[in-house]
C-alpha cells in the first residue's frame, strides 16, 4: 500500500448513541457506531476504512478460528473538561500488537496506519467518548488470520479491526487473589508476554476455581517450578517490601504492560526504590509475617491500580494493610486519574491529543 492511505469513510444511518444509558455503563457491553478495517492481501494493508460497527462474515474454515492465529490490545480514550480527547500512550500499543504479531507469524501492521485508524475512528465516533467522572471509551484493536483452508501454517490473509466500547470506571475495590501452583498460563518460550487469544482460553478454568474458592483472580506463578510470581489475568502485579518496589521481571512469560512500565517510571522519576526480578512465593510470605510486605497491586489498562487485599498461598493467607496506607500506589493512582482526566501535568508525554 502507497505510504499515506486514504481512509473511506462510511457513515452509519442509524446511530445508537441516543439509546446509551452513560451514567449507568457496563464493561464492554456497548459498542460504539463504526469501526476501522483494514485486509491484508497479497502481502500489502489495502481498503482501510470506517464502516458502521457490524457482523463479519465468515467461513467455517477461516483460520483464527482453528489454529489461533488472533490477537488483540485494550487501550484507552478520555475526554477532559475541555471536550478534549486523548489517549494513552497508543503507539506503545500499536508496537505490542506487532510484538504479539511477529511471534504468532501473523503480519505487522504500519504504526502510521494504527495510528490513523485510530485517529479517524475517534474522530467519526467522538460523541461516544464518555465525558462522565471515571468513564472513558476502550478502544479494542484486534487482528485475525483470514484465510479459507484447513492444514496448520502461517495464513497469507489478515484482517484488522478497532472498534470501542464507552466503560464505566472500573473501580470494584481491592482484589483477593489466589496464587496458582498447578496450573499454568505461559511458560518461558511461549507466548506469555503477547496478547495473544489463546493466553486467555488457557486461563479461563484456574480462573474459574479461584472464584469457586472465593477469590477474585488467579496470581500466576512460573511455568517450571511455580515458584515464581509472574502475573494476574489482565494486570501486571507489583509489590511493596520494606521501602522497595518489586514487580515480576517479563521475560517471554510476562505480557509487558503498558500501565506496568509506565508505573516504573513514575516510581523512577519519584524516587522510589524499584526492582524487576523474581519474586517467589516464600519471599512473600516470609515479608508478610516480618510485617515488611506493605503493598500489593495490579496495574493495567482496565482499572489503572487495583490494591490486592488478600494473597492466597496454599493453606496461607496473605493479608496486606488497608489501602489508605499504601503510599506509592495511591500516589500513582491518584496522578494517573488526574492525568486521563486532563487535570495533572503530563511531564512524560503520555496522553496523545486525538
Ligand atoms: C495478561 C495481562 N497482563 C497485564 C495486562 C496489563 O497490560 P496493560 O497495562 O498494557 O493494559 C493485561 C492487559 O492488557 C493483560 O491482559
Amino acid at each position: 500500500m502507497a505510504e499515506k492511505h486514504e481512509i473511506v469513510i462510511e457513515r452509519t444511518s442509524s446511530s445508537r448513541l441516543a439509546q446509551i444509558d452513560f451514567a449507568n455503563l457496563t464493561f464492554g457491553a456497548e459498542f460504539s457506531d463504526h469501526m476501522f478495517v483494514v485486509d491484508y492481501i497479497d502481502g500489502q494493508w489495502v481498503n482501510p476504512k470506517i464502516t458502521p460497527f457490524q457482523n463479519l462474515s465468515v467461513s467455517p474454515s477461516m483460520t483464527a478460528l482453528h489454529y489461533g492465529q488472533t490477537i488483540f490490545e485494550g487501550l484507552k480514550a478520555f475526554k477532559n473538561t475541555e471536550g478534549e480527547i486523548s489517549v494513552f500512550r497508543p503507539l506503545e500499543h500499536a508496537k505490542r500488537l506487532n510484538t504479539s504479531a511477529e511471534r504468532l507469524c501473523m503480519a505487522t501492521l504500519p504504526e502510521e496506519l494504527f495510528m490513523d485508524g485510530l485517529k479517524t475512528l475517534l474522530k467519526v465516533d467522538k460523541d461516544w467518548v464518555p465525558s462522565e467522572e471515571g468513564c472513558s471509551l476502550y478502544i479494542r484493536p484486534m487482528m485475525i488470520a483470514t484465510d479459507v483452508a484447513l492444514g496448520v501454517s502461517p495464513a497469507k490473509s489478515y484482517k484488522f479491526i478497532i472498534f470501542t466500547s464507552p466503560v464505566a470506571s472500573y473501580y470494584a475495590g481491592s482484589v483477593k487473589v489466589l496464587a496458582e501452583t498447578e496450573y499454568t498460563r505461559a511458560a518461558e518460550g511461549g507466548t506469555g508476554f503477547i496478547k495473544a487469544g489463546g493466553n486467555y482460553a488457557a486461563s479461563l478454568l484456574p480462573a474459574k476455581n479461584a472464584l469457586d474458592k472465593g477469590y477474585d483472580q488467579v496470581l500466576w506463578t512460573d511455568g517450571k517450578e511455580h515458584k515464581y510470581v509472574e502475573e494476574c489475568g489482565t494486570m501486571n502485579v507489583m509489590f511493596q517490601i520494606g521501602d522497595t518496589l518489586i514487580t515480576p521481571a517479563t521475560g517471554t512469560s510476562v505480557l509487558s504492560g503498558i500501565t506496568r512500565k509506565s508505573i516504573i517510571a513514575l516510581a523512577q522519576h519519584w524516587g522510589y526504590k524499584i526492582e524487576e526480578r523474581k519474586l517467589s512465593l516464600e519471599e512473600l510470605k516470609e515479608a508478610s509475617a516480618n510485617d515488611e510486605l506493605k503493598d500489593a497491586f495490579g496495574t493495567g489498562t482496565a482499572a489503572t491500580i487495583t490494591h490486592i487485599s488478600h494473597i492466597g498461598i496454599g493453606d496461607t493467607v496473605l493479608e496486606l494493610p488497608a489501602e489508605n496506607e499504601r503510599e506509592f500506589s495511591n500516589k500513582a493512582q491518584d496522578y494517573l486519574t488526574r492525568l486521563k482526566a486532563g487535570q495533572a501535568e503530563d511531564f512524560m508525554g503520555w496522553m496523545e491529543k486525538m
